[in-house]
């Protein structure tokens, strides 16, 4: 499901209430500082994964002065137009309710499934810089949608390990720690098959796009996946078994699939040492573009691509290319600036531009756009 038909957004942030019904192609969104862009971004993040990229406080979501914040989207399958669903979010400040068709959801999961979302901020060269946990969600975003049996693997992994880590840090007795060891290690190696071949199946696309937004690097990227545990370990349950002492010392379980990470080397180098900032962000807008593009190919459908401050992202010619890139994938893509002049539109047949003031988005006719 595909493209976000209409959205609707109740005490969220500085918006009080507003409804758009949005284009399959670009979706611009102008407005000064602090008139609600970047909320606006943050609301269709939010129901699309259950978090935002800017705080874990609900009450900073919530209008001020009111008990709720509701948000909704209807999507709609971009090889059908019949074929649509209402997805919806209530957030008070003790309860969340999501809704899919007016009936209660089981969990964000099933959200997510329906409304697959990338994001690209001014902070998301933070992929490369920060510790390997921003890699990991990238790398999960996409096996998600791969593998069906990823998400129940991935749940079973968080609550063994949990289970193991509070047995370590009581300091229970070693057999009541290491009983957990057989089956954390199974699906240890389960999840892994599955990122391993999430990454080789998605570089041949990054090399398609780096070369498309960076022509100038000779350099192929090479992907490194780490495991979680040391390259040739012959059998992970030994190692688990070799390191128990480290374990308790230390209250946690070093090795295993939950220290996953991957490295981006150009000629044999770490790219956040070798790729400059402008280049990092290009880097990252080719690593979403593959996972786009490699999503659309498994599942048959776009994703939706949201942007907060395009200009602050890229400069002029890098903001044409990528443009082009989403107009040939197909990609509805939601497009945030503080002026319009410096987005190029290049399909105004599927374009939109909206003018947000004081958090309230308004749709500029047509004739007034260029
Ligand atoms: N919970 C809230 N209730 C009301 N206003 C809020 C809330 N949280 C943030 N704001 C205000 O919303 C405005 C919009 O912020 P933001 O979306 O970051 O704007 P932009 O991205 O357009 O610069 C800011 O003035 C901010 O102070
Ligand atoms: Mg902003």
């Amino acid at each position: 499901m595909t493209q976000i038909r209409q959205f609707n957004l109740q005490n969220f942030r500085n918006c009080s209430q507003a409804q758009c019904s949005l284009s399959s192609g670009l979706n611009l969104f102008v407005g000064d500082n602090a008139a609600g862009k970047t909320s606006l971004i943050e609301a269709i993040w939010l129901l699309a994964t259950g978090r935002s990229f800017r705080t874990s406080k609900t009450q900073h979501l919530i209008q001020h002065h009111q008990n709720e914040s509701t948000l909704f989207c209807e999507v709609v399958s971009s090889h059908d137009a019949l074929k649509s669903h209402r997805l919806g979010m209530q957030k008070s400040a003790v309860q969340t309710t999501l809704r899919i068709d007016g009936e209660t959801a089981k969990g964000q999961i099933h959200i997510a499934e329906l409304l697959p979302v990338q994001l690209l901020t001014p902070e998301s060269h933070r992929l490369l810089e920060e510790g390997p946990k921003a890699r990991r969600q990238f790398m999960d975003w996409g096996c998600f949608y791969q593998s069906q049996e990823f998400i129940q693997l991935w749940r079973q992994h968080q609550r063994i390990l949990k289970q193991r880590n509070h047995a370590l840090k009581r300091r229970l007795p070693r057999e009541q720690i290491q009983l957990w060891d057989p089956q954390l290690v199974e699906i240890a190696l389960k999840i892994d098959a599955i990122r391993q071949a999430y990454l080789e199946a998605l570089t041949p696309y990054l090399l398609t796009f780096c070369q498309a937004l960076m022509p100038e690097i000779e350099e192929e990227v090479v992907c490194q996946y780490r495991s979680g545990w040391p390259k040739n370990t012959p059998n992970l349950l030994d190692l688990m078994t070799q390191n128990f002492a480290k374990d308790v010392q230390l209250g946690h379980t070093q090795h295993g699939a939950h220290r996953a990470d991957i490295r981006f080397k150009f000629g044999g180098l770490e790219a956040i040492n070798t790729l400059s900032r402008g280049q990092q962000k290009l880097f990252v807008c080719a690593l979403l573009l593959a996972q786009a593009s490699l999503h659309e190919k498994v599942v048959n459908e776009p994703v939706i691509m949201l942007i907060d401050d395009l200009p602050a992202e890229l400069d002029e010619t890098h903001r044409l290319k990528l443009l082009e890139l989403l107009q040939i994938l197909n990609i509805q893509h939601l497009i945030t600036s503080t002026s319009e002049s410096l987005i190029p539109i290049l399909a105004p047949e599927t374009t939109q531009i909206w003018h947000i003031q004081a958090g309230n988005p308004i749709l500029q006719k047509p004739e007034t756009s260029n």
